[in-house]
């Protein structure tokens, strides 16, 4: 009898609390079918992650400003006009990160670290990623695009399609690596199993992130996941912790030499880098490539200079977020080109025109591909890789007449947002790079185009990722007309830790006169 009067109290307790803690959101319109205790997580559970997605882009189309999910009690807060994402990417109080993101480990990356972390550690990266930097990895991505165009040779003019991510996703593997470690990072011993190993934890993080079965530490511990992940993350730090000692060394040792020779030879770059004057004349006019483990070790972070487990955070950080996500958005560019021949045609003249004689890539010809650039952007609107993210309030933040207080989930919905026709007119559905012409994009609420997220902790290698993109793409063009049997309105998608298609990106390649 007293178990059952305890249990009572203890369940009226609990919907007291829970009452007055979510009655902020009492009046946000939520997702139907609602159960009266589990919300819409019993739907949720019955359904896998693309399912999941599918209803929630319903639910985006259905509610013009603001919606909510309910996972139990919990509300998940659901904006979908653009003036209120607009207010969640540019307050301080909606900029931290929501539980999920801990599932990658790398605390201090700057995906992931908690708010007060990630502004210090943004202003100082800002700098790594700036134009000069950004040219001097011309030269790199040219080279690793070339191979890419080799391995695609072998298969030029024939019958059978190739499997197009296949191709992109060696090449931006290699980018990411050879900018954020070094040139030769590739080649060392142990590489293979260093690209496995990432492959293994970057499935698994996303596994999880998408079965809430597997949230729990205790039960995501318990499962043969867990220990894969952790094995593969055992052979990839001893992979670039092997790459990160030795290039602080190496830096020590100069720094060391040029106090001992007392000859003042380490003076500070425009951004407070630490420079060595035998590679002055190199590092500032940024002829040699600036290499994001290089200058992680030069910068000053708050006036220290970055630990080792901060470096390695980082640079696991731009691997996890720079690779996958590009790969995949070259491979959507390639398949839509493929499926809309008259626009692949413009594109592969304006690429014609500015490569003529074997010129070289240089910023100016990179920014003189005007087309091509609409053409990526179309394809990062109608098939964003980022198409979900979100969002956790460290403040209270007004959305339209609800206060939303700390400690809540925004979820935002990019892959709705860039079809919502009051945005982007009664075409919104179909593939047409002229929704990024300047008048048209001036007109535009700049809120209701964000793949790359926006604000202060939007993208940091936004950039990095356009001008890799638009050699990868200029290079594929000019060399081959790109044919698929996919029509566009076959397209569908799953749900990885990004967005991706949900068969393969089957394109043939015929070579180009
Ligand atoms: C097509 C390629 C890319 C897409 C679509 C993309 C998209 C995004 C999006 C949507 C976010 C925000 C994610 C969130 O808030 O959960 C983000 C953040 C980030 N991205 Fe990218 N990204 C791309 C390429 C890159 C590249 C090449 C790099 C690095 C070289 C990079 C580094 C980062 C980092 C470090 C963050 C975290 C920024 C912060 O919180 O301050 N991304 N990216």
């Amino acid at each position: 009898m007293i178990t059952l009067l305890l249990l009572g109290f203890g369940a009226l307790s609990l919907y007291v609390y829970c009452k007055i803690k979510f009655k902020f959101a009492e009046k946000i319109p939520c997702v139907e079918p609602l159960h009266p205790i589990f919300g819409n997580g019993l739907e949720f559970a019955q359904k896998n992650s693309y399912e999941i997605f599918k209803s929630i882009t319903r639910a985006y189309k259905d509610n013009k400003r603001i919606f909510k999910l309910c996972f139990g009690p919990i509300p998940v807060i659901c904006p979908t006009h653009p003036d209120l994402i607009q207010k969640i990417m540019t307050e301080p109080a909606s900029m931290d990160k929501p539980f999920v993101y801990d599932f990658m480990r790398v605390d201090h990356g700057l995906l992931t670290a908690q708010y007060d972390e990630w502004r210090v550690h943004r202003k100082a990266l800002n700098p790594t990623f700036n134009t000069r930097i950004l040219n001097s990895f011309i030269p790199i991505f040219t080279d690793c695009v070339s191979k890419m165009i080799a391995n695609m040779e072998k298969h030029a003019g024939d019958e059978k399609p190739i499997n197009m991510l296949e191709f992109t996703s060696p090449c931006t593997l290699e980018m990411i690596c050879r900018t954020s470690l070094g040139g030769k990072v590739l080649e060392r011993e142990g590489k293979q199993e260093f690209i496995e190993g990432l492959e293994i934890i970057l499935h698994n993080v996303g596994l999880r992130m998408f079965n809430a079965n597997l949230y729990p530490d205790f039960v995501y511990k318990n499962t043969r996941f867990y220990k894969a992940e952790m094995d593969a993350r055992k052979i990839c730090y001893a992979f670039t912790d092997k790459v990160i000692r030795e290039k602080r060394a190496k830096f020590e040792e100069k720094l060391r030499s040029s106090v001992d020779s007392n000859n003042n030879s380490a003076v500070s770059d425009e951004n407070g880098n630490v420079v060595f004057a035998d590679e002055e004349d190199d590092m500032l006019s940024y002829k040699k490539p600036q290499i994001f483990v290089d200058q992680l070790l030069t910068i000053p972070n708050d006036g220290k200079p970055f630990t080792h487990e901060e470096i390695t955070d980082h640079i696991y950080t731009m691997i996890a977020a720079g690779n996958e996500t590009s790969a995949t958005q070259a491979a959507h560019a390639c398949l839509l080109l493929a499926m809309h021949p008259e626009v692949q045609e413009r594109a592969a003249a304006e690429v014609r025109d500015l490569l003529a004689d074997d010129v070289e890539y240089t910023h100016e010809i990179l920014k003189q591909m005007e087309y091509l650039e609409r053409v990526i952007k179309e394809s990062q609107r109608l098939c964003p890789v980022a198409a979900v993210y979100g969002r956790k309030t460290i403040g209270t933040i007004q959305l339209d007449e609800y206060v939303i207080p700390k400690g809540f989930i925004l979820l935002l919905n990019v892959f709705a947002l860039h079809r919502q026709k009051e945005h982007w007119g009664p075409n919104a559905d179909k593939f047409d790079p002229d929704h990024f012409l300047p008048e048209r994009v001036k007109a535009r609420h700049p809120y209701a185009y964000l793949p790359f997220s926006g604000g202060p902790r939007g993208c940091i290698g936004s950039r990095y990722a356009m001008m890799s993109l638009k050699i990868i793409l200029s290079q594929i063009l000019k060399n081959y007309r790109l044919t698929t049997d996919i029509p566009y309105e076959k397209m569908d998608f799953k749900f990885k830790v990004s967005m991706h298609l949900s068969f393969e990106h089957l394109i043939r390649l015929e070579p180009r006169a």
